[in-house]
């Protein structure tokens, strides 16, 4: 993919307003989109045009903001109050000057639809302008900023807050908030806005009609009416954003060869990959930086999130797989959960109701029913019996347990860590093991049973 090499050119990221919209104490550009928050697509999209230069103007819970992109390579500029979009960039303006940035390609932080191709287009189509921005036609513009012109010259932007009520519905050309600056121009324009209108903010899009009465420059860029410009203000636009670009991303899985049942009700991320060949059930959740090969089944109602599956795996329903490596020739579920750190070795198996955490299953490995497997490692062709528990947790601590090959472990064992259980081991059904049980030996830990005559008898 191709960068901008020019190490003068910058991305801005708006994202200090509060989405008050959104009716929602998180910061908007917090919401969730097919599980990923909204500003992880616009800073994805950025980082794939400019990597090196990604300022991110933030206000509104601003360090909660700070916390979520931590891993990164951007760099912050507050905005304390919010008092409009052209005055978040009034305040990156001295930042990006001393960091002798020459043009700035702003973005609104609530566009999660945007694609690095749409960046460098604009960037591309905006060679030798001072200003330019992105325009949609829309028939239902809403509340966006209308583009004024007056017989196809460009006058301007009128914002939706600033117009009469009766033309909102008119199918019009529209401002996406995607915006190409010269710095230069704009910092001599960007103080002569005013926020003389009615929502009393100092509006970015003012400074379309003060270049163009300063013999500026300023191109508009028309992407049609294409859906991955749209921003999000309210819960129904969050919503339908979602939906598009759900329905996208299983659209591409379709037809790159995937087999998805019941296709409207599954949901994957734009960031996980799927092989051809992988089969999946709907209902069923994918998310984050998941990777399924072909071969693996994925039965109805599973949530999978950042996790590796190898081919031929399969994971019958309900279950719940976060951050997990699965090796192929597995089987997993119904009602499995895989916590973080698991790793279940090739050709190994958990069955109903059985959990694991910071666990890793050897070879050929089983834990069919109704079990919790936390802090072990346990290995190649051991089996786990029914109801068996690691007690990895003695209320302050964490401990581990290490299970090693070919052991077998008897039904409703509990097994109080740190301890280890040699290879070949056995363990008698009902046992509380405390102590390590050296390779090759039988352990028994329980009641002895007694038999009694009855009473009357
Ligand atoms: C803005 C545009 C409008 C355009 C629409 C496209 C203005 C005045 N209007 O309207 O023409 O059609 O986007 O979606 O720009 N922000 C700050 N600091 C602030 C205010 C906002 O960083 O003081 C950030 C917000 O977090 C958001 C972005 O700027 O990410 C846009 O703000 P928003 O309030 O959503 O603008 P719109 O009303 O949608
Ligand atoms: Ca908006």
């Amino acid at each position: 993919m191709s960068q901008v090499n020019d190490t003068q050119t910058a991305v801005l990221i708006l994202a200090a307003g509060k989405g008050t919209r959104m009716y929602s104490n998180k910061p908007k550009v917090l919401q969730v989109l097919l599980g990923e928050p909204l500003l992880t697509y616009v800073i994805s999209a950025a980082e794939s045009v400019c990597p090196s230069a990604i300022w991110i103007v933030v206000g509104h819970e601003a360090d909660s903001v700070r916390e979520f992109c931590s891993t990164s390579p951007v760099q912050f500029i507050v905005q304390e109050n919010q008092l409009g979009t052209g005055h978040a960039v009034f305040t990156a303006l001295p930042k990006l000057n001393a960091a002798g940035v020459k043009h700035v390609l702003v973005i609104n932080g609530d566009m999660p639809l945007i694609t690095s191709d749409i960046l460098r287009k604009i960037i591309e189509a905006s060679f030798k302008v001072d200003i330019s921005f992105a325009t949609l036609t829309l028939s239902s513009p809403g509340s966006y900023g209308r583009v004024i012109r007056n017989n196809g010259e460009l006058i301007g932007i009128l914002e939706a807050k600033d117009m009469v009520v009766n033309q909102l519905e008119e199918p019009c050309e529209v401002n996406t908030g995607i915006y190409y600056f010269s710095l230069e121009k704009i910092l001599e324009l960007l103080p002569m806005i005013t926020k003389d209108n009615n929502s009393q903010e100092y509006y970015l899009t003012d400074i379309i009609a003060l270049a163009i009465k300063n013999n500026l420059t300023v191109k508009t860029i028309s992407f049609g009416n294409d859906w991955h410009l749209l921003g999000i203000n309210t819960p129904k636009e969050l919503i339908n954003a979602e939906e598009v670009q759900r329905a996208s991303v299983v659209e591409q899985l379709l037809t790159s060869g995937v087999i998805i049942h019941a296709p409207e009700s599954v949901r994957v991320s734009p960031f996980s990959v799927i092989e051809p060949g992988v089969e999946i059930y709907g209902p069923c959740e994918i998310y984050s930086d998941s990777y399924i090969a072909s071969g693996s089944i994925i039965e109805s109602h599973c949530w999978i999130k950042n996790t590796i599956i190898s081919n031929n795996v399969i994971i019958h329903s309900f279950s719940h797989l976060d951050t997990v490596r699965v090796e192929k020739d597995c089987t997993i579920g119904p009602y499995a959960r895989v916590r973080p750190g698991s790793v279940m070795e090739q050709n190994s198996h958990i069955g109903n109701f059985v959990e694991m955490k910071k666990a890793r299953l050897g070879y050929g490995a089983k834990a069919y029913h109704l079990s919790y497997l936390g802090d072990v490692d346990v290995g190649e062709e051991s089996n786990i019996g029914a109801g068996t528990i690691t007690c990895n947790y003695d209320g302050i601590s964490k401990h581990k347990t290490i299970i090693g090959k070919k052991a077998f472990i008897g039904s409703n064992s509990s097994i109080v860590a740190p301890v280890a259980i040699g290879d070949e081991a056995l363990i008698g059904a009902g046992s509380v093991i405390i102590k390590d049980v050296p390779e090759n030996r039988v352990a028994i830990a329980r009641g002895t049973q007694k038999i009694f005559f009855k009473k009357e008898q």
